[in-house]
């Protein structure tokens, strides 16, 4: 029962220091009640010897030795615990209960105590007995005592009960001791074991919580959330590297393949030129990507608090409205922006410029000459509309929700240039901001609005 794991645990130790500063206190307490108790019952005997000794000696002054004798043997013969002795000066017992003089020496006060012979029910016992001795002048002695035997055993049954309330107090404190450090270290132990288990890889499993709610149920409901936030960091990192190597494998698979037909075919040197042209635009085209993606892939994962902060949104889409100027101008476009000064936005700046650059390029890209743009930004209510509006195609509502996937391209924009990657971006920022994203009807063309809520507008 008593391994040395347990006696290594904290509530052990502590009692452990508890049951010896417990066992002491009732060991103190327990003998001090018996001292006291044994000690007042001592002076009860010697002041009665005493008393009784003023008195004979009294008695001896005004009856002479013949009274004396008389009181002394009608004593003896009715007092059962008083014990009586008077000795001529040869030493032979003239009255008394007692049969010889004992030989112990005197002790503190002139008070003796000795053994004696008594009969009790027809059998002799050793007794003891504690008395006091009197001169009386003509070498007569006179010896007056008490039985104490009876007070010996009282005594002795205390010492006895002390000693055994001392070890039943350490015995059962020990026992609890080991009780209350077993509970713990079968809890502890679980701990232990479901955190090799989560090291060993079951990155799902939880400490258990046994409902008590004391330190060890809140010190392991802290670990388990610890838990939850790293496996949710650690999906989302292995999700963000999945994506990105399965996102990026077919372009440079394309990559390669053109260079290995220019490398096959008897190419001349302006043929290799070109391929080597065009392979650089691609790999401008996959940096791009892979920057988008690395976008899609931080927004989606969540940012860490420091790359958030409170910054002027209102600013950010009137600079917006104004770098798009000359694209809507090149293609005869209107754009008109109705910005609400003043909103500002607690999130990421750069992504949200970037969500919103590629709403902008999307207007412009897929409207055609003549069109008309609208970038709105509002307060309605608490919350906050960001709209970018545009008169083309639009996008029918079956495609709402596809556009929004990563690669995602509608048949009629194959001609214009694109990767599919704009709109995941905007629904990635919308959900890192707790934004709303809907793409609804502009009748004609496309708008799309993204409304952050009261509790991202600081
Ligand atoms: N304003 C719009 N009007 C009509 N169709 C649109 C509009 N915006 C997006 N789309 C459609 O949704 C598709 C996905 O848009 P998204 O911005 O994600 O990719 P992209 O513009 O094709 O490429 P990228 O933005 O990565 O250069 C587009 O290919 C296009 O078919
Ligand atoms: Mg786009």
């Amino acid at each position: 029962m008593l391994n040395s794991s347990i006696i290594r645990t904290t509530t052990f130790r502590l009692a452990l220091i508890y049951l010896a500063l417990f066992g002491l206190s009732v060991f103190l307490l327990l003998g001090f009640i018996y001292w006291s108790t044994a000690g007042i019952s001592t002076g009860q005997t010697d002041d009665t010897i005493q008393a009784e000794i003023t008195g004979l000696a009294e008695q001896y002054r005004e009856n002479g030795l013949g009274g004396l004798v008389r009181i002394v043997s009608e004593r003896a013969r009715n007092q059962r615990q008083s014990l009586y002795l008077l000795i001529d000066p040869g030493g032979r017992p003239v009255a008394g209960n007692l049969t010889k003089w004992p030989k112990a020496a005197t002790g503190a006060g002139g008070l003796l105590e000795f053994p004696y012979q008594r009969p009790v029910g027809g059998v002799i016992e050793s007794h003891r007995a504690r008395a006091r001795h009197l001169g009386l002048g003509r070498g007569f002695q006179l010896l007056v005592g008490r039985d104490i035997q009876e007070r010996l055993q009282v005594e002795q049954v205390m010492r006895t009960s002390l000693a055994w309330a001392v070890a039943l107090t350490l015995g059962l404190g020990l026992l609890g001791g080991v009780l209350l450090s077993r509970n713990l270290l079968r809890r502890v132990e679980t701990i232990n074991r479901t955190s090799r288990e989560i090291m060993d890889g079951a990155l799902h499993r939880r400490l258990p919580v046994s409902g008590s709610g004391d330190e060890l149920d809140r010190l392991a409901e802290n670990l388990n959330e610890m838990l939850d936030q790293i496996e949710r960091l650690v999906t989302g990192m292995r999700q963000v590297t999945d994506n990105i190597a399965h996102d990026l494998r077919s372009p440079l698979n394309r990559l390669r393949g053109r260079l290995e037909v220019t490398l096959m075919g008897a190419a001349s040197e302006a043929d290799y030129r070109a391929a080597l042209e065009e392979t650089i635009a691609e790999s401008e085209t996959l940096l791009e990507t892979f920057n988008a993606l690395l976008n899609i892939a931080q927004a989606e994962a969540g940012l860490p608090e420091d790359e958030q902060a409170e910054f002027d949104l209102s600013a950010l889409v009137a600079d917006m409205a104004e770098l798009y100027g000359p694209a809507a101008e090149d293609k005869n476009q209107s754009l008109t922006g109705e910005v609400e000064p003043g909103i500002s936005l607690r999130g990421n700046r750069h992504l949200v410029g970037q969500a919103l650059a590629n709403l902008m390029d999307n207007a412009v890209k897929y409207t055609p000459d003549g069109g008309a743009i609208a970038l709105v930004l509002r307060r309605v209510g608490k919350a906050a509309d960001l709209i970018v509006a545009d008169s083309g195609p639009g996008i029918a509502e079956a495609d709402r929700q596809k556009v929004l996937d990563r690669f995602q391209r509608l048949e009629a924009s194959r001609n214009s240039p694109g990767t599919g990657l704009g709109l995941s971006l905007v629904r990635a920022v919308a959900g890192l901001h707790c934004a709303e994203l809907t793409l609804e009807d502009n009748l004609p063309g496309l708008r799309v609005i993204l409304r952050f809520p009261e509790t991202a507008i600081p």
